[in-house]
């Protein structure tokens, strides 16, 4: 049935594979895909470029009630906009990803991210893949389908790792972990809340852990 609520909410820390899989899972169902770190990315980008300063929540909070970011939900073809500018690589470099837990550990510009959130999942006709940190216990807590994907450190430092190549790996397992640690203190996304499957992906290929979602969305979507 393809008009029936399909709201998939995956949680995870960095480098438990959650983007890959989430975006793989969307298209096999043909749901749209929304990635909320880069939200939290998007507006630090804005922050830096347009002068922000980042120390003071209040400056923060305004930014992001006002950033004119545009989100694309196409799980083939990642879009994602700021005053018309293509952010897609802006908001992967080092110094957007060491500034972010400014933007995540401010609770009103997180409340401002969320209700955007929760439009986009609407605007989808509850027919999406969203993936984050809050998802499953404050984005959409009512989704049909809620998973916190992990990984053990020495996994999640591996895939890391390959993604932006092995050079300085130490140096980059200390922003992952010092960014894990910040970004905890706001959220709890290391613990499965009631209702929320917990999917360890440490031992699992990509395509494993995929065919791991698509048996719980199977299972979740038969049972009632
Ligand atoms: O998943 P990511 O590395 O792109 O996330 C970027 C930052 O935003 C990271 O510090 C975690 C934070 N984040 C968050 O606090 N809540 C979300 N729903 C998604 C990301």
């Amino acid at each position: 049935d393809t008009n029936a609520r399909l709201v998939v909410a995956i949680d995870g820390p960095s480098g438990s594979g959650k983007s890959s899989v989430s975006k793989e899972v969307a298209r096999r169902f043909d749901l749209a895909y929304l990635d909320t770190g880069a939200m939290y990315r998007a507006v630090t980008w804005w922050c830096l470029e347009s002068g922000v300063d980042l120390t003071d929540p209040q400056a923060v909070t305004a930014a992001t009630e006002t950033v004119p970011l545009e989100m694309g939900t196409d799980p083939h073809e990642e879009r994602i906009t700021v005053a018309g500018q293509n952010v897609r690589t802006a908001i992967r470099g080092n110094r957007v990803t060491d500034h972010v837990s400014a933007v995540s550990t401010t609770i009103p510009a997180r409340e401002v991210l969320v209700r955007m959130q929760q439009d986009i999942i609407r605007d989808s006709g509850y027919r999406i893949v969203a993936e984050g940190r809050d998802i499953t216990t404050v984005v959409a807590p009512d989704a049909q389908v809620r998973i916190l994907l992990t990984a053990s450190e020495a996994a999640r430092m591996a895939r890391r790792g390959k993604q932006v190549g092995a050079a300085a790996s130490s140096d980059l397992e200390a922003r992952v972990v010092g960014r894990d640690a910040k970004d905890s203190t706001v959220v709890n996304f290391t613990t499965a809340q009631d209702g929320v499957h917990l999917l360890d992906s440490s031992e699992l290929t990509m395509e494993q852990t995929v065919q791991g979602v698509i048996d719980l969305i199977i299972r979740a979507t038969t049972h009632d």
